[in-house]
């Protein structure tokens, strides 16, 4: 398995995070658009629930380990699932062979870790030239009954377990801000320990630890040597020069 490259869209970009269960129609087709633009070979799309997922998951005390709501549990699948099935259709229509990946039907946690995912299919969508999309999602923990999976935490799993060669992370800010709302351009796993106070929490409500979550799942594969790039997605024309390698925004995370 070689030359993977993974992109995680956040949900604060595909949705208006303000209003629940509301698509950012608009910014789905740009980047869809961008998507297609790029090199899309062996490459792997992940994205967030935004308002599609916090929100409700929020509602049914989803975030609270052990709370066992199967019954929100499901109307939050699938409400992830229409967001993803929104994306999917506008990258189809663009040309790209886009295919949904429901982590709910192949990963299992344990404490709200991810603990296994079947990532055959995954291999060999990339092999014959599709694009996985996967989602962030909720799903069957080993230990809490159900949990909340990240998009940032499939993002560690199948970069690690595939040996991505980079990972490119899009949100609606300009990168990882230090406290005085400035982007600190790159990361490594020595500097995070003095970059962990500064880190701005989001200010929507977010089940999967915002920011700060986000970062620490990063800096976990920069110690494996792949590089991550934090970038804003809203901005155009930031999402097809991550596809292109050509990034000089945002923060790279990095192993030294
Ligand atoms: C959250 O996924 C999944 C649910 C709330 C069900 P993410 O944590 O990846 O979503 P965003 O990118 O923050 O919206």
């Amino acid at each position: 398995m070689s030359e993977v490259t993974i992109l995680k869209i956040g949900g604060s970009v595909l949705t208006d995070k303000s209003k629940e269960g509301k698509l950012n129609r608009k910014e789905i087709a740009r980047i869809a658009k961008e998507i297609a633009s790029g090199d899309v070979r062996r490459l792997i799309l992940i994205h967030g629930a935004g308002s599609f997922g916090h929100p409700i998951a929020k509602k049914f005390g989803l975030d609270i380990p052990g709370r066992q709501n199967y019954t929100g549990v499901t109307l939050t699948h699938e409400m992830v699932k229409d967001l993803n099935r929104a994306f999917v259709k506008e990258l189809i229509e663009n040309g790209i062979a886009a295919m949904p990946v429901h982590p709910m039907s192949c990963a299992i946690s344990s404490k709200g870790r991810l603990n296994k995912m079947m990532t055959s299919q995954i291999e060999l969508m990339i092999d014959n030239g599709v694009v996985p999309v996967i989602h962030g999602d909720v799903v069957m923990d080993l230990d809490w009954g159900v949990s909340i999976l990240s998009g940032d935490q499939i993002v560690l799993h199948l970069a690690q377990r595939l040996n991505a060669k980079r990972v490119g992370v899009g949100t609606d800010v300009d990168g990882i801000m230090d406290d005085d709302g400035k982007v600190i351009t790159s990361i490594t796993p020595k500097t995070f320990s003095n970059i962990k106070p500064l880190l701005t929490t989001s200010k929507n409500i977010d089940v999967t630890g915002g920011m700060s979550g986000k970062v620490n799942e990063l800096v976990k594969l920069a110690e494996g040597s792949i590089p991550s790039y934090v970038f804003n997605a809203s901005k155009k024309g930031n999402v097809a020069a991550f596809l292109e390698d050509n990034v000089d925004f945002g923060t790279v995370i990095r192993s030294d």
